[in-house]
């Protein structure tokens, strides 16, 4: 499935089938700004959210530039509708320009994100710069330290399956840092990052007690019930209230559980993703849980 996420043939077949498409609007608030925002204005009620503009390995420079303009032109927007003080937004490096060929590359994403940052400030909002597969890592966490160094509330996401991620939360603890704690979702080889289950949740503990220790906020980001009850005593016990650390889950996944949290008085923000490119962004839900394809095919057939 994450091998299929990354094939150009795959995602032809998958683009061209409107029989995926009521998974996908499960994960995906729409194609335009438009839907973006409306389900951001229903979503900001009770949660916070960050939206993604999705597309990712972008191979050509005029592309790294069309993801830049649909970025300040969301910006623009979520500042027009007042919805700045709930909405942030994500971005992919690799949609930027950070995979393209050639030594430029980083000057390139960290130019572009530049970009968004500055159009963030200027509306009252933050940016969180996405993690992608680990031969990115070094380049992504260079890149955030640049930007944070002019806007320092930029954030960054670390994956708990990487062997080197305890490190970089100790690196990334210090006052004002935003950190994002996800398990990882990249098929990554066992020399670089943990393949058994036990030992990724192992390890979110540890990098968690890192980050609850530290004087940054740390950023939650799991949907499994006993790492988001794990995170609350954690926070308890180091003396964080509900504005000092966010649990935040993706769009379509355990909505009733987000919405128990934030009624609960937690501040849960939610992953919400739009646009056209939503292939690579879909097949990793896929992967993440087989029952999802068991609910596609149970659509299948109750059409047939
Ligand atoms: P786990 O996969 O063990 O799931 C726990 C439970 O949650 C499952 O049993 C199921 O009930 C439910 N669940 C999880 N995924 C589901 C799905 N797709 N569909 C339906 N139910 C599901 N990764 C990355 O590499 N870089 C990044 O920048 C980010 N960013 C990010 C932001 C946010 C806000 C979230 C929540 C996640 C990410 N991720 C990510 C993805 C993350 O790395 C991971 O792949 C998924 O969150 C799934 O892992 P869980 O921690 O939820 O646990």
């Amino acid at each position: 499935m994450l091998a299929a996420a990354r094939s150009q043939a795959c995602r032809g077949l998958a683009e061209n089938t409107a029989l995926l498409r009521p998974l996908v609007d499960r994960f995906v608030a729409g194609e335009t700004v438009d839907a973006v925002l409306a389900a951001t204005a229903a979503l900001t009620t009770d949660r916070l959210v960050t939206i993604d503009h999705l597309g990712e390995d972008t191979h050509d420079r005029a592309q790294a530039d069309t993801v830049v303009d649909a970025y300040v032109t969301l910006l623009h927007r979520l500042g027009d509708a007042g919805l700045t003080e709930r909405a942030e937004v994500s971005v992919k490096l690799s949609a930027l320009g950070q995979a393209l060929p050639g030594e430029d590359a980083d000057k390139i994403a960290l130019d572009n994100a530049r970009r968004i940052c500055a159009v963030a400030a200027e509306v009252g909002t933050t940016v969180t710069v996405d993690m992608e597969d680990h031969t990115t890592t070094d380049s992504t966490l260079g890149i955030v330290a640049e930007l944070r160094a002019e806007h320092p509330w930029v954030g960054a996401v670390l994956q708990a399956q990487l062997r080197r991620t305890e490190d970089d939360c100790r690196a990334l603890a210090g006052p004002g840092s935003r950190v994002r704690l996800c398990k990882g979702a990249y098929d990554e080889p066992l020399s670089v990052a943990y393949r058994d289950r036990h030992e990724v949740d192992s390890s979110y503990v540890r990098c968690l007690k890192i980050l609850m220790e530290g004087e940054g906020l740390p950023m939650v980001a799991t949907h499994d019930p006993r790492l988001v009850s794990i995170a609350r005593h954690l926070a308890e016990a180091n003396g964080r209230g509900p504005e000092a650390y966010e649990l935040q889950m993706l769009n379509g996944v355990r909505p009733d559980a987000q919405q128990e949290l934030a009624a609960e008085g937690l501040t849960m923000r939610v992953y919400l993703p739009y646009g056209t490119e939503w292939y690579g962004y879909f097949m990793r839900r896929l992967a993440e849980r087989p029952a999802n394809l068991a609910f596609f095919g149970r659509s299948l057939l109750s059409r047939s």
